[in-house]
């Protein structure tokens, strides 16, 4: 994808995620309440705050960049633990969601730009914790991509954090859509090492996707509403009611999975991962 098609595309999703406050959208939520996408919320929240909080101090002078800030989620919840937070997206639109997303009392902690992760004009060894959930992955061109990599790292403080979150298989798989790239978690590791930084910690995020497979089913068929407002309309098993049943029972079986194992050896099966690098001193 191109520099302009790239802005285009996530400037269309920013649109999107604005008019699936429609009216219709709210109602046909209600009535199917889509406990797994709450829980995937949730636990993506309680996995990167439970890691950046070591790196977060109380003090004001904690210096945070959100990459691919999107609609602001982590931009917000930093801003909250009073960080001085500086976000970053390739996208316009996604900048004005995040900029109405933040409190105007935290609003005086964020510094907003329009920018690419690939070319960030941002000083050099500046910021404590840098911030990039699910954003590398969509970086598809090799170049865009290594550049990304040496720009973290530069951009971040000697001994400072940098926490991924990706979809990356352990194993040599190397496929791309026409949105994704996957990345063997090695190749992170090589890459981030080559740039001066090396990987402290990791952990799995999604191990239970077998059983939370049928809930993602869903959530992508949400993107194309007609094709699931159609389903709903001829299979009971897409009917609002049961959807929101058994998404309630993946939940309760997905949650023991990834809490507890998948900080274990286990989690070397899942494909989403959260990673933390430093950058050598
Ligand atoms: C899947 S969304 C994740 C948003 C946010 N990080 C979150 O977790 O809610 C990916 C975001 O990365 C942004 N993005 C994609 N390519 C980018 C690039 N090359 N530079 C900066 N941002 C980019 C998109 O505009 C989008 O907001």
């Amino acid at each position: 994808m191109r520099a302009e098609e790239l802005e285009g595309y996530w400037d269309h999703v920013a649109l999107e995620a604005r008019s699936a406050e429609s009216e219709r959208v709210k109602k046909w939520k209600n009535a199917a309440r889509n406990w797994l996408a709450e829980y995937a919320d949730k636990r993506a929240k309680d996995f990167v705050l439970s890691i950046a909080e070591n790196v977060l101090k109380p003090a004001r002078s904690t210096r945070v960049l959100d990459i691919g800030c999107g609609p602001g989620k982590w931009t917000r919840l930093f801003a909250e633990r009073r960080s001085r937070v500086t976000a970053v997206d390739v996208s316009p639109k996604m900048i004005v969601l995040a900029k109405e997303s933040i409190s105007k009392e935290n609003l005086t902690r964020v510094d907003f730009h329009v920018m690419s992760v690939s070319r960030l004009r941002l000083p050099d060894n500046a910021y404590d914790l840098v911030n990039c959930v699910t954003v590398l992955q969509h970086v598809l061109d090799d170049d865009e991509w290594e550049s990304a990599v040496k720009e973290l790292v530069r951009v971040t403080k000697p001994g400072g954090k940098i926490l991924l979150y990706e979809t990356a298989p352990s194993l040599a798989i190397k496929k791309r859509t026409a949105h994704l790239r996957l990345n063997t978690m090695k190749s992170y590791a090589n890459e981030f090492r080559k740039a001066g930084a090396r990987l402290v910690y990791w952990r799995a995020v999604d191990l239970s996707l077998p059983i939370t497979f049928f809930g993602l089913k869903k959530y992508a068929a949400s993107f194309n509403k007609q094709v699931y407002y159609f389903l709903a309309g001829r299979f009971s098993l897409f009917s609002p009611k049961s959807l929101s049943f058994l998404s309630k029972i993946a939940v309760a079986l997905a949650r023991p999975i990834d809490y507890r194992l998948g900080g274990t050896p286990l989690g070397f099966l899942s494909v989403g991962k959260i990673m933390l690098f430093e950058k050598n001193v």
